[in-house]
């Protein structure tokens, strides 16, 4: 046993001796050293060697394999320096090359101004309503009946307000505006929030209208909460917005869910007020509606109308943008062609 372990080690220390690389080298550890190999057997085969033998061909075996291991890792050592030197002498980067282009994405135009108008409203101390109070699937009650529209209401209609098919009060929202509703029936006032997002009108597209639009709703509610902070606020907003030359009206409307309601116009953008196509000819171009939150859905939400007062407000994404950027086919936000897309 003895003789034949030294025989392996001399045949084992002639081909450590010869091994030129990592490969070959790889290969005489193998041979000599792995699990199969000849020397591995000789370990189990301990078990048929007398008591008086066990201990001394045990401490031969692992004195063998020890300097086997060390002699096989020293020059795997070596080796694997060299061959690394090699390399890096071999693959050099040239940093004065001309590198590749990777054509970046960027941010949709329309989340850009989203962002945007967000960003403002934040700045006036509003904070960005919770996803779970701005669902784009609603029913009725949220986006309709507690924002004090009659049962009747035109917007209503089969033809503006697409219905789910088979549960008939559950809806695509037609408006923001529902948003409101969750926000107040789940938290008291002060109530300040800022809530963008998607919403669906059974509309056929054309150049103005798209069945997808965007659309940011506003609400604050507290005490003594007032028209002429409402005012304040939204004249700040488009000041921010289109640049602080740029004059603003405030015309009388309505909309259910306000009490006094108006529409905020801004001095066209392309004809700076003298009349043009772009505003019919008026100077004026249409870009809010808002109002002072109605008693009703106050009332609808359990908030004491005798103590809280709010103005709320609501905006188009795609017109904004189409106002500020002089575009004029809303469906250009919805094609993805990246030639237009590129430009903002
Ligand atoms: N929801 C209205 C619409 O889609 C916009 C609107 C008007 C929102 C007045 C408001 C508001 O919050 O006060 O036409």
């Amino acid at each position: 046993m003895e003789n034949k372990i030294n025989e392996i080690r001399t045949l084992a220390l002639a081909e450590i001796e010869e091994a030129t690389d990592l490969k070959t080298l790889e290969v005489v550890k193998n041979k000599y050293l792995s699990r199969n190999s000849e020397f591995n057997n000789l370990k189990k085969g301990m078990k048929d060697l007398t008591p008086e033998q066990r201990p001394v061909i045990g401490a031969l075996l692992n004195k063998v394999s020890a300097e086997l291991e060390k002699l096989v890792n020293d020059k795997n050592e070596i080796f694997y320096k060299k061959e690394l030197d090699e390399r890096l002498l071999k693959e050099k980067i040239d940093v004065t090359l001309d590198g590749d282009f990777v054509p970046t994405g960027h941010i949709h135009p329309l989340t850009q101004t989203v962002n945007e108008i967000v960003e403002i409203f934040n700045h006036l101390g509003f904070s960005l309503i919770e996803p779970q109070y701005s669902p784009e699937v609603e029913v009725e009650k949220y986006n309709f009946d507690l924002l004090n529209f009659p049962a009747e209401h035109p917007a209503k209609d089969m033809q503006d307000t697409f219905y789910c098919e088979g549960a008939s009060n559950v809806i695509l929202r037609s408006q923001t505006s529902n948003s409101q509703v969750r926000q107040m029936l789940n938290s008291k006032p002060p109530i300040k929030v800022i809530s963008p997002g998607r919403v669906y009108r059974n509309e056929s597209v054309s150049a103005r209208k798209n069945n997808l639009f965007h659309q940011i709703e506003g609400l604050y509610v507290d005490k003594n909460v007032t028209m002429a902070q409402l005012k304040g606020v939204l004249n700040e907003f488009v000041r921010l917005y289109f640049g602080s030359s740029r004059p603003t009206r405030f015309r009388s409307s309505y909309f259910p869910f306000t009490e006094p309601s108006v529409e905020i116009d801004v001095q066209c953008i392309m004809c700076q007020g003298k009349g043009c196509s772009v505003c019919s000819g008026t100077g004026w171009l249409e870009i809010l509606g808002a109002g002072m939150v109605d008693p009703n859905v106050l009332k609808g939400v359990n908030i004491d109308a005798d103590v809280y007062s709010g103005f709320a407000f609501g905006m188009g994404v795609e017109r904004l943008t189409m106002l500020k950027y002089a575009i004029d086919d809303i469906r250009l936000f919805f094609n993805n062609d990246t030639r237009f897309l590129k430009q903002f």
